[in-house]
């Protein structure tokens, strides 16, 4: 056996290291804390097989964990890829043909081949030197000359040390996305698998893994999310010497990806971060990444708009002077961006038909919607426009035209969700006809804004030939977007899918907000914002003041609260400004006011978040010296005194002024307060940076259901 090479990636904080093999593809090796080397050759280390001496009952040349397992070959673990060639080339084995690194963009991009079975696979691995995050991107060749039956790819393998055995994932339903569910992990495999064909409310494609004693900001943590909008898996598995593999990837459907001679498929990109500052390191690492993969109008994000969102104000109840008189209200309370949700089309009294049928509704706007919009405009505020294209009512005309035109299993009855079918992305003409209706309002309004909505999972995904057509689905409504973004580049596009349904890094290259969840209960949005925050950023996360009782859950919170929750994303109203007393208009003013002050800190600054037991919820937004922290109180006192919060990111050796911002939006009852809380308001008062790291802030007396924001600045 010849002399490993060590293949190393290192970046802000962390470092990726592989090693060679004579016959095989790269072994992991590491994948944590920075190895402050300037090169691999650098450093003597064992090769792998020297730590790992025969065992009984292993196989004379045992396979490690290579970058690209195969299946069949001595390696007994999860493989990176299964598939055949009409029962031949069940087992594949891959060896390094070639290794670049490009050291510019700090990445290694490894061929791998396997002479037997005629697969070639290409990994490209970049670890990004300022975010810390490392992209896989992975695909795999046909170089045979029949067909092969891919029926699982990874989209990436990741190596996590034994110590890494805490995974937390996010995951609920429709209006309870983002749940948190910790799972300690052992010698089982664990495993989730989507097959919704979106990026679905039940899982989010990633997950984070931390070590035992690894807190919400301190200890290591590894993260992984999947850019992909379609079925996806992810599964982890003890190795033999209680190390973990993680693969993550697309989850195919039987006979979905038929390589044809010649053909690549590219699985779909992976984006992994290691941090030692926990969960919430984990969280900013991807927070940064996924912002610079943007495409904002203009290369950069413009202020985040305050939204009025019609839906859950007026449903389907479009009168146009209405409408205008709602805009007019929006507009005096401060709105930026009017949005006119689902009812505007033709044939769309209700939920029941009119999908398909992309021209405004001739008895609800007999002028069409030009002057609903311009009217918007005249009052200041950009215009959007609700759409779900990919959606189809088998009572439309569309449908009656096309009725060919929905994915669909022949011999098999249509199944609807929420009375409608899925039109075929993958079809040319289908993509052609949406870009032309959506085209066309685009150039013939002044819609500067989509809300492109998803409202069904799908099943009986077959295509016109009657193959399974899942991945074509996501890629045809990428390419469509992308079409559309070309033509239009100006319009921004939120994705929505009955909320949270399709929020990921992948349709994020094509879209500019998250309808983060149909659920606007402010203390569910807590928890649904908490899980939405480790791996999306603040100002992508769509958050709306809804009116109470909340629609969804038939809770009631005062409007501070509502408010103080939903100021911390893009902030928007859904609900009927003109049903508020005086008094309370005056209040939601001032708390659009407060989020036009603060967005630029709020939406370009490090996130963290922690809970005080069952109690407390938190939030600080904090960079250059300067944070808010919003502390929720969720559940009534049990104990006599508010607990402390030890406030985290701080620079020991700095004092920093806290103002208690919001005495008067807070309402709180519990008099007389002592000299500390009344210092606090006003100009505030200066404390030690070590003080409030390490002992913690006290907390004023606050009721259940409310919210207090503090101000820190750094002094010089
Ligand atoms: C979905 C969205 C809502 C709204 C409705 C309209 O449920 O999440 O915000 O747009 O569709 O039908």
């Amino acid at each position: 056996m010849s002399t490993p090479d060590y293949l190393l990636l290192t970046g802000r904080d962390t470092s990726v290291l592989l090693e060679t093999q004579d016959d095989g593809a790269p072994l992991w090796r590491y994948w944590g804390a920075a190895i402050r080397r300037t090169a691999a050759t650098a450093m003597t280390l064992p090769a792998l097989q020297d730590e790992r001496p025969p065992a009984s009952f292993t196989l004379n040349q045992p396979v490690h964990f290579p970058v690209f397992p195969g299946f069949g070959n001595g390696w007994f673990n999860l493989p990176a890829i299964t598939g055949h060639r009409q029962q031949q080339d069940f087992s594949q084995h891959f060896s390094t043909r070639r290794i670049d690194t490009d050291t510019e963009a700090n990445s290694l991009t490894i061929e791998l081949q396997d002479t037997v079975t005629q697969l070639a696979v290409t990994i490209t691995l970049a670890l990004c030197q300022r975010t810390d995050v490392l992209s896989v991107n992975t695909s795999l060749s046909n170089e045979g000359t029949t067909p092969f039956a891919l029926q699982s790819l990874a989209a990436g393998c990741l190596l996590l040390p034994a110590e890494g055995n805490r995974l937390r994932y996010v995951g609920g339903r429709h209006n309870a996305e983002f749940a948190e569910h910790e799972v300690q992990l052992g010698r089982h495999q664990f495993s989730i698998e989507n097959r919704r064909g979106i990026t679905s409310h039940e899982f989010f494609p990633g997950a984070v893994i931390a070590e035992a004693g690894t807190t919400e900001h301190q200890g290591l943590a590894w993260g992984a999310q999947l850019a992909w909008s379609g079925n996806h898996f992810q599964t982890i598995e003890q190795l033999p010497d209680g190390s973990r593999q993680w693969h993550l990837g697309e989850w195919l459907a039987p006979g979905e990806i038929f390589l044809e001679p010649g053909a690549t498929h590219t699985a779909p990109t992976l984006l992994a971060t290691c941090s030692q500052q926990g969960f919430d390191g984990v969280a900013s690492n991807f927070h940064q990444a996924i912002r610079e993969t943007v495409s904002w109008p203009g290369n950069s994000m413009a202020p985040r708009q305050v939204h009025a969102n019609t839906w859950e104000g007026i449903y389907f109840q479009h009168d146009m002077a209405d409408l205008k008189a709602l805009a007019s209200a929006y507009a005096e309370t401060g709105v930026e961006r009017f949005v006119l949700d689902d009812g505007w089309f033709r044939n769309r009294p209700d939920d029941r038909s009119g999908l398909g049928d992309w021209t405004p509704d001739a008895t609800k706007y007999p002028a069409g919607l030009k002057p609903l919009a311009e009217h918007v405009l005249e009052l200041g505020m950009s215009f959007g426009l609700w759409v779900e294209p990919e959606m189809i009512n088998p009572d439309s005309d569309l449908f009656r035209a096309h009725p060919d035109w929905p994915l669909q299993v022949q011999g098999r009855p249509l199944l609807t969700g929420r009375n409608q079918l899925v039109l075929d992305m993958g079809r040319e003409v289908v993509r052609n006809y949406l870009f032309d209706v959506i085209h066309q309002l685009l150039s013939t309004l002044p819609v500067t804004y989509l809300k492109w909505d998803h409202n069904r999972h799908l099943t009986q995904a077959g295509d016109q030939f009657g193959k399974p057509a899942w991945h074509q689905q996501v890629l045809g409504t990428w390419q469509l977007m992308q079409r559309l973004r070309d033509a239009h580049p100006d319009v921004e596009i939120e994705s929505c899918s009955g909320g949270g349904g399709r929020i990921d890094a992948g349709i994020l290259k094509y879209t500019h907000r998250f309808w983060t969840s149909d659920c606007i209960d402010a203390l569910s949005r807590i928890d649904i914002q908490r899980g939405f925050l480790q791996f999306m950023p603040p100002e992508l996360m769509g958050s709306h003041i809804g009116t109470a009782p909340a629609h969804t859950t038939g809770r009631s919170q005062g409007l501070d609260f509502r408010a103080a929750v939903a100021v911390t994303g893009h902030l928007g109203i859904e609900f009927d400004v003109r049903s508020l007393s005086e008094q309370d208009k005056a209040a939601l003013k001032s708390w659009l006011n407060f989020y036009k002050t603060y967005r630029v800190l709020l939406h370009g600054s490090r996130v963290w978040r922690g809970r005080i037991g069952t109690s407390f919820s938190w939030q600080l937004h904090a960079e250059g010296g300067e944070g808010l922290l919003f502390v929720y109180r969720l559940q009534p006192q049990t104990d006599i005194y508010e607990p402390l919060l030890r406030i985290p990111g701080l620079m020991a050796e700095h004092d920093y002024r806290v103002r208690w911002l919001n005495t008067d939006f807070a309402r709180r009852t519990r008099k007389p307060e002592t000299g500390f809380f009344q210092q606090l308001q006003g100009d505030g008062l200066t404390l030690p940076g070590d003080w409030l790291g390490q002992r913690g802030l006290a907390l004023p007396p606050m009721k259940a259901e409310r919210c207090a924001i503090f101000h820190l600045q750094r002094t010089a």
